[in-house]
């Protein structure tokens, strides 16, 4: 066993999200640096039993080049444990990436200071939102011509609807970039002069924009746009609260290269600074706070299939309370069974082989046979079960066509399980006989095609479908929602689960249905019941 101090050490469990090509490898790279690099989950090499090997199914990852699966990666800095949970960096993203945000306390926002917001990162900050989640912007490839810094700062307001805190100015950017200036502590971090790629630049210490030191090592140009831009910057945006960032109002905006490893240093500080260690989390009982005394826990991920012979899976639990150790028996609600977690696969650990327990905010990976879901509760205290793990709605709608219309019972089958997993949705059309499958991403329609056939031995393909979104519907009258759900029975259908889900051809005939029937609620995310 660790012998570690009592109490509860300090997390930061947070997540990037960006738009591909923003640089979020880069930076990763460069966090774990900072913090000596623990090991990327993809590449777990343990001892004994909790060896796995990568699945063939991965092999459309490879193929690709892509990764379809979120990993966790740990590192330390100054005393405090970094969980970052990576969310896929492909343009085709599952709703595995949306669900990692529902674990995580805070996240980084990403944005390539050429392009500005980006379609994923909008898409992965209105996930964000729904739960205010505090971001932290850092404006990356500054190093590179790029959009005006005033341009960014009010595209990220007005786009995202967030006040900006510049936290830090570039003195010029691309072939003029002469530094960047921190400004809450007026230093000035100075390019290196050979292009290691690494930061080995000087930080010099000033008294403030005016000092005249500035002059002795930036360019008499860069040191005044640096003074106009900075104080006009000070003047006309939030300065930064802490309040308002933790309640998701407000974000504090670093301009940095990640390449070049400028503002990375100043990055780990905020997040360790300013983001929130482990939060609360929602359950059906109030929410549960992590110094409480019993393990809990929930499952946003299932990887399944690591190795194909056993249809194992890893079920990823956030740890939100107590002090979780190797081998604890946890009662699962759900079914109201007890697993004993004998082999958790422990991300956090500096060094795994003496991992042997987990605190709130980290992840754990149990190796179990399909029993665990996303979504469920692991707890020691059998009033609890967590809410909030939300079902995001699809974007692609496909018909399922069986090759082989014998092999029905199976595909049911397969697209349950799947469904269970949280990989796909599957809807059933009231009217018609075709299944209809949802996903968030192309990609995982190439997977699932593979894994039918591989693991379900069905041959089946996917055609286009007559809709292109869905949505949930509730109401507050039962009899409302029946009426609509009877006069629109061609556009509906029902999840797994049997709740109502309206499927419409475009937003527009989307926006058509909600105006016209007020007390429906047509809603884009489900919680799990
Ligand atoms: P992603 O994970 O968000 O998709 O982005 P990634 O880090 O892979 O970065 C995308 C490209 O942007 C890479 O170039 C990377 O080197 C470059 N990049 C990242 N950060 C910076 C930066 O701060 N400044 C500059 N100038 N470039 C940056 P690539 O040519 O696509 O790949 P590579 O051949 O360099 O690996």
């Amino acid at each position: 066993m660790l012998n570690r101090p009592t109490g509860r050490p300090d997390r930061r469990t947070f997540a990037i999200i960006s738009h591909p090509d923003a640089g979020k490898t880069t930076l990763t790279e460069k966090l774990l640096l900072f913090g000596g690099a623990i090991h990327l989950a993809g590449e777990v090499k343990a001892r004994g039993q909790n060896r796995r090997a990568r699945s063939d199914w991965m092999k459309i990852e490879q193929q690709r080049g892509i990764s379809v699966t979120s990993s966790v990666m740990t590192f330390e800095h100054e005393g405090v444990t970094f969980n970052l949970l990576d969310t896929p960096g492909h343009e085709d993203f599952s709703e595995d990436t949306y669900r990692t945000l529902t674990a995580v306390d805070s996240a980084v926002m990403v944005i390539d200071a050429a392009r500005g917001i980006e379609a994923q990162t909008r898409k992965l900050f209105e996930v964000c939102r729904l739960r205010n989640v505090p971001i932290i912007t850092f404006i990356n490839k500054v190093d590179r011509e790029g959009k005006e810094p005033f341009e960014l700062l009010d595209e990220v307001a007005d786009v995202l609807a967030l006040d900006v805190a510049p936290m830090s100015w570039p003195v010029g950017m691309g072939g003029t970039f002469e530094g960047i200036y921190d400004l809450a502590n007026n230093r000035l971090n100075l390019p290196a002069k050979n292009d290691s790629g690494h930061f080995e630049g000087e930080t010099i210490k000033v008294s403030g924009l005016d000092d005249p030191k500035l002059g002795d090592f930036v360019s008499p140009e860069g040191v005044e746009k640096l003074r106009e831009e900075a104080s006009l910057a000070m003047a006309a945006y939030p300065s930064f609260d802490a309040d308002a960032y933790l309640g998701g109002d407000l974000t504090p905006v670093f301009f940095g290269s990640a390449l070049k490893e400028f503002g990375v240093s100043e990055l780990i500080q905020a997040l360790g600074a300013f983001a929130p260690s482990p939060l609360p989390q929602p359950t059906s009982k109030g929410p549960v706070h992590p110094d409480f005394d019993a393990v809990t826990g929930f499952i946003f991920k299932v990887q399944a299939n690591m190795n194909p012979q056993h249809r194992d899976r890893v079920a990823f639990m956030r740890v939100c309370s107590g002090r979780f150790r190797r081998g604890m028996k946890l009662l699962q609600p759900s079914t109201g069974k007890s697993i004993a977690v004998h082999s958790p696969i422990l991300f956090f650990a500096q060094n795994r082989e003496l991992a042997d327990e987990a605190f709130p905010g980290d992840i754990i990976g149990i190796p179990n046979h399909g029993t665990l879901r996303v979504g469920d509760t692991l707890t020691e205290d059998e009033a609890i079960q967590f809410t909030g793990l939300p079902n995001f709605a699809p974007e692609i709608l496909r018909r399922v066509v069986l090759t082989d219309p014998t092999k029905t019972k199976q595909l049911r089958k397969a697209l349950d399980d799947m469904a269970e997993e949280g990989v796909t949705q599957v809807f059933y059309p009231s009217l018609g006989a075709n299944w209809i499958v949802g996903v968030v991403g192309q990609l995982q329609l190439d997977v699932l095609i593979s894994r039918l056939e591989a693991e379900y031995k069905v041959d089946a393909r996917f055609e286009p479908s007559p809709w292109n979104t869905a949505r949930w519907l509730a109401a507050d009258n039962a009899a409302d929602l029946k009426a609509f759900v009877d006069t629109h029975r061609s556009a509906v259908a029902t999840d797994r689960d049997g709740a109502p889900v309206f499927m419409a051809k475009d937003l527009w005939e989307l926006n058509f249905h909600e105006g016209r029937n007020p007390k429906i609620r047509f809603t884009a995310t489900k919680e799990r019941s």
